[in-house]
């Protein structure tokens, strides 16, 4: 069984945090256990995390993004998600919300999950971008470099077993290949030991026919691949 499904993970902040603890101190090759509670309340204070992330995408002047924004959208879910969903850069309604995918190609996300049973709370879902681009314009290769560094935090701090880049853009920036989603979609696999599961973007779903299928069937082969990863 993944993580995602076990209660006993979901909304436990304090086991969130231990898990955050733990990946700060195997990076530094040390054990939990040696550690006592100040020690521990030190690591938590110096080392980073997804509410600093979040706080500082918040504040974030780095690109011109900045400037047209109504809100930056650094991401929600579960600290702890066996499964990170990264999308282009959020749309009008994320820019008004604060929140990613919550316009239609969120609600067809959220459906999309809950087909195989997994709850939108019990995954991460963020974006490449994270402040919205004019007139959703693709993003540029600038801005999308200069915000990077954020998605590279949360890829490390979530350490979830599966990413999944989902549409071109998603997908060109993790893979650093040019080939298309058409050509990866639903096919896993591994660069420096993390593993990528490519996607159709949910919003190229309302607007061709027939690709909802497809992605519902990509959907199944992720649940699948999820299920048969140990923890
Ligand atoms: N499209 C995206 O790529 N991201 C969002 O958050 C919403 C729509
Ligand atoms: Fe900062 Fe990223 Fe927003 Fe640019 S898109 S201002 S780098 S948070």
């Amino acid at each position: 069984m993944i993580g995602i499904y076990n209660p006993c993970l979901t909304n436990s902040l304090r086991q969130e945090e231990e898990g955050h603890i733990y990946r700060t101190l195997r990076k530094s090759e040390c054990c939990t256990s040696i550690l006592n509670e100040n020690e521990e309340s030190a690591l938590t204070e110096y080392g980073d995390s997804l509410d600093k992330v979040s706080g500082e995408v918040l504040l974030c002047t780095k690109c011109r993004l900045c400037k047209t924004r109504q809100h930056a959208v650094p991401g929600e879910g579960l600290g702890s998600a066996k499964v990170l969903f990264v999308g282009e850069a959020p749309g009008e309604q994320e820019d008004l919300q604060g929140r990613p995918f919550v316009g239609a190609a969120g609600k067809l996300l959220t459906e999309l999950l809950q087909s195989v049973n997994i709850r939108r709370e019990d995954a991460y879902i963020t974006n490449i971008v994270k402040c919205r681009p004019p007139n959703n314009r693709p993003p540029r290769k600038d801005e999308s470099a200069a915000c990077r560094p954020y998605l590279d935090r949360q890829v490390a701090l979530i350490h979830p077993a599966v990413v999944c880049p989902m549409g071109n853009s998603a997908i060109q920036t993790f893979l650093d290949s040019e080939k298309s989603v058409t050509a990866l979609h639903g096919i896993p696999f591994e660069v420096q030991s993390m593993t990528y599961f490519p996607m159709y973007h949910p919003a190229a779903a309302l607007y061709t026919f027939g690709l909802r299928k497809t992605m519902e069937a990509d959907f199944r082969k992720l649940r699948a691949l999820l299920d048969s990863m140990v923890d």
